[in-house]
């Protein structure tokens, strides 16, 4: 009997407001060329021929997603989010089949690359409880004091930055996000859940063009790298 290829539903929290970024409308929004970020984001996961569902977690209060051209994709079903962007993806995942993958992708990554994408699923094989892309930091690393002066310069070797997509067994994800969640932990992003519980996902170099538009600065340069596709 054949055994069938665990499904991937790629989870896209795109629930928060953005405010760093000083702008009127939610980040995901803002225009980046001819289409707004979350386009962007979209048009990769779903054109991605090894994703089977794209999940979305919107804010209860958007009215902007429906004007999308993706929003009617096949692929794309959305969610409400959450408080905190772990509730969001969690009300993703619970709609996550048995037995598959999340791939869980910042709204606010447009210039995710589909080599990225495959890397990252072939970690699959050798890790079964999930890995991340990831840059190893460049930068000499100094942590401040409290008078925002130099208090140290923290050692840089073996430091990463991590990325996303993350990649994990969908309720593996789920169970420990919602008991971090529970204990009140701290979590910026979902390997920081499943370290809590005890796993050590793999981390899988990623490019460094996969930006997270944070600042009003980061807009220029996403629209130069998505340019240069
Ligand atoms: O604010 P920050 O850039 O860290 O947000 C990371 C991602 O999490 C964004 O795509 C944002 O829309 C999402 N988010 C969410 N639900 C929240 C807060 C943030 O989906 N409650």
């Amino acid at each position: 009997m054949k055994t069938q290829p665990s499904k991937v539903v790629a989870i896209v929290p795109a629930a928060g407001i953005g405010s760093r970024m000083q702008a009127d409308i939610p980040k995901q929004y803002l225009p980046l060329g001819e289409q707004c970020i979350l386009a962007h984001t979209l048009d990769v996961l779903l054109n991605h021929d090894k994703i089977d569902q794209v999940v979305v977690a919107l804010n209860p209060e958007d009215q902007t997603f429906p004007s999308l051209a993706q929003a009617t994709h096949p692929k794309l079903t959305t969610v409400v989010g959450g408080k905190e962007r772990a509730d969001s993806v969690l009300a993703g995942l619970k709609i996550a089949d048995s037995g598959s993958w999340a791939l869980v992708h910042d709204a606010a990554r447009p210039c995710l690359k589909p080599s990225d994408i495959d890397k990252l699923l072939a970690s699959r094989l050798d890790n079964p409880q999930g890995a991340i892309l990831a840059m190893p930091v460049r930068d000499t690393m100094k942590r401040a004091n409290t008078q925002g002066k130099i208090g140290e310069t923290v050692c840089r070797e073996s430091l990463w930055h991590a990325l996303t997509p993350q990649l994990f067994p969908a309720e593996l994800l789920a169970s420990y996000l919602d008991k971090a969640l529970q204990n009140g932990v701290n979590i910026t992003d979902e390997a920081s859940a499943m370290e809590w519980g005890g796993v050590q996902p793999a981390l899988v170099i990623g490019r460094a063009d996969n930006i997270k538009v944070t600042h009003p600065d980061d807009l220029a340069l996403a629209e130069l790298f998505l340019a240069r596709r």
